[in-house]
């Protein structure tokens, strides 16, 4: 690597816990010199590498490249979704120059371009593509939300659920609606009302302009997150979500209550036909002429006929990424700048042999509505507990150092361990160490993997 990679001056979109462990791991790298996390939140202003930004927003893409010059920043990490889809890497290639294998030294850019980040931003365009490709995925259909596409999707509905046996849907609003777009009906006139509402009453606003009506696939899901460098696809060991916010998977569904990883719930050869649905996601992306580059994030469901691709995010997953992140051996910042530099098959990405979990701790009434600014207060960990870290996704930090809720997901204590037994234990732990008023979280994370 040429002497200027070791002085990374990162700037780092979001403010999750996502972004907390994205940052907790390059900090550990010796290749960065410093962090601009824009917001940012309390835990990534507690790291010694970073600095937060909070008075940029992370869409004003001006502000932020105007920043990026003054800072010298040279590589852009967003975090979330919302920058991709809207386009802030080809803005950043057009304001500070590109950076490919081809010799350009413009900013690097950790994250696809807006016709790749489609993939997310569009599940009418994703499906589409996996049926292009080949890819096995639930049966669908696609509809542009109008009076007359209303009448055909209801039709549609109704002809499934006349076949025998009846076939369960799913609707969702195409666009991103911040995990909230789609809705599991459990029956037909249910199932319209819901269409009603997103195609002729838009309560997902231009998120519901399309709307994929697909088949409900029963199974246990799994998350894999690949490493790509346009070509080459590397994974971390598979994840497992936990979406629903109360214990037995009850209750409204969240941006996720806790993860683990590796699952047990998948065997070599599935694992294989899972990284084989990434390569071929990969491969008909270049072809189509919108390579990938960045973190690709496919949520699959375990069915009796094989993973079927749910769908696909093209960012880190939040709060996959806090249990994925402690378990790499591999310098972060060398695989992100491997997949920025088209190298990633120089890369070996090791991963340790252990287990990781990660619990979330939720400000009461999430994830409906929630008081914010509740005073926190965190224990230091237990001098015997090195291997449980407290990643902020919901805090602030005031300029006298109080620390406060700022979000619905306020914590997730992840560990690391041995066993996965172990890991549970001491990420259990660690929430132990978190204090505040109406505090919720899950008690189950793992259980069913622990059960099995
Ligand atoms: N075809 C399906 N069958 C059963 N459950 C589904 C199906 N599609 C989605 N789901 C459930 O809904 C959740 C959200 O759907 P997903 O496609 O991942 O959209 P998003 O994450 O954008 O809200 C999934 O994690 C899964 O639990
Ligand atoms: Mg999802």
């Amino acid at each position: 690597m040429l002497p200027s990679d070791s002085n990374l001056r990162i700037l780092l979109l979001g403010n999750g816990g996502r972004e907390h462990a994205i940052a907790w791991k390059l900090s550990q790298s010796p290749l960065v010199s410093h962090i601009y996390a824009v917001p940012g939140n309390g835990g990534l202003a507690g790291l010694s590498h970073v600095t937060c930004v909070p008075d940029i927003k992370a869409d004003d893409f001006e502000a932020l490249a105007k920043f990026g010059k003054e800072k010298k920043v040279n590589l852009l990490i967003p975090g979330p979704e919302a920058p991709l889809v809207e386009g802030v890497v080809d803005y950043f290639h057009d304001q500070m120059g590109g950076y490919g294998a081809d010799g350009k030294r413009g900013i690097r850019c950790f994250g696809p371009s807006k016709a790749a980040a489609r993939m997310e931003g569009s599940k009418t365009f994703s499906k589409d593509f996996m049926q292009r490709h080949g890819i096995p995925t639930a049966r669908y259909k696609n509809f542009t939300s109008s009076a007359s596409s209303f009448a055909a999707a209801s039709a549609y509905i109704e002809s499934e659920s006349l076949a025998s046996p009846p076939r369960r849907v799913v609707i969702k609003a195409s666009g991103l609606a911040g995990g909230k777009g789609v809705i599991i009906p459990t029956s037909t006139a249910e199932a319209i009302t819901a269409l009603r509402e997103i195609m002729l009453e838009q309560q997902f606003g231009k998120a519901g302009d399309e709307v994929v009506v697909e088949e409900f696939l029963e199974g246990d899901e799994l998350s894999v997150i690949s490493f790509v460098d346009g070509s080459t696809v590397m994974s971390l060991p598979p994840a497992q979500d936990h979406k629903r916010v109360w214990d037995g998977d009850r209750g409204p569904n969240t941006g996720g209550m806790g993860t683990y990883a590796p699952t047990n719930i998948a065997g070599k050869s599935v694992l294989e036909s899972i990284q084989r649905v990434q390569e071929m996601t990969v491969m008909g992306m270049r072809k189509e002429g919108f390579p990938f580059v960045g973190v690709l994030f496919t949520g699959f469901m375990m069915t009796q006929s094989g993973p079927k691709v749910l769908e696909y995010n093209v960012r880190f997953g939040d709060p996959e990424t806090q249990s994925l992140l402690p378990l790499m051996k591999t310098d972060l910042a060398k695989v992100m700048l491997a997949c920025t530099d088209g190298k990633l098959h120089t890369v070996n990405l090791e991963v340790l042999p252990k287990s990781a979990v990660t619990v979330v701790v939720a400000a009461g009434g999430y994830p409906g509505s929630y008081a914010k600014g509740t005073p926190m207060r965190l224990d230091d960990p237990h001098p015997s507990n090195t291997d449980t870290v407290l990643f902020h996704a919901g805090t602030s930090l005031s300029a006298s150092g109080e620390l406060t809720t700022s979000g619905g997901r306020v914590i997730a204590s992840t560990a690391v361990a041995d066993t996965l037994e172990d890991a549970v234990r001491k990420a259990y732990e660690g929430v132990k160490a978190v204090h505040f008023e109406g505090m919720q979280f899950r008690t189950d994370i793992a259980g069913r993997a622990l059960k099995k």
